[in-house]
């Protein structure tokens, strides 16, 4: 599986050990930024270089990472294919890919821990769409939406 991961400096800190946990859990990582600690920098400049990656298919799954987690959902959601939630609680990160093919997480670096951080990572990544019929019809709506011809 191929996962980028984001943050603005809000998220910087937990990102940086983000990557280091999923790299000791074997995975390979594409860092789309930031590069560095700048109080400066907008978390656009980095969320959507990965959500413009996931929407290609250059990457199969995202995690994004801001202060609240807010702001790097609104920038994501609006990339066509790109499915992002804030996630705080493992129920969600796993039901999330379940039911809703989630496949962008988004953290609030200020509001969870990496421990927490961690165990919600691990769980959307281990998490499968189910291709069940109702969620499947959902997921066409929104594929419609998308297009704006929902009716
Ligand atoms: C940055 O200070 C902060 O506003 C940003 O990281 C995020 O929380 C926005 O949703």
């Amino acid at each position: 599986m191929k996962i980028g991961i984001a943050a603005d400096h809000g998220g910087f800190s937990l990102k940086q050990k983000m990557i280091h946990l999923l790299e000791e859990g074997g995975y390979h990582l594409t860092d789309f930024g930031a590069g560095a600690l700048d109080r400066q920098d907008d978390y656009p400049d980095f969320v959507a270089p990965l959500a413009r990656a996931l929407a290609a298919g250059l990457i199969d799954r995202g995690i994004a990472i801001c202060g609240s987690g807010v702001g790097a959902a609104i920038v994501a959601n609006k990339f066509k294919g790109v499915r992002a939630a804030l996630i705080t609680e493992t129920y969600s990160a796993r039901q999330g890919v379940e039911h809703d093919d989630m496949n962008l997480i988004c953290l609030g670096g200020r509001v969870i821990g990496p421990e927490l951080a961690k165990e919600l990572v691990f769980a959307f990544l281990h998490a499968h769409y189910s291709g069940e019929d109702r969620h499947q019809r959902r997921l066409d709506k929104l594929a419609r939406i998308e297009k704006n011809s929902f009716k």
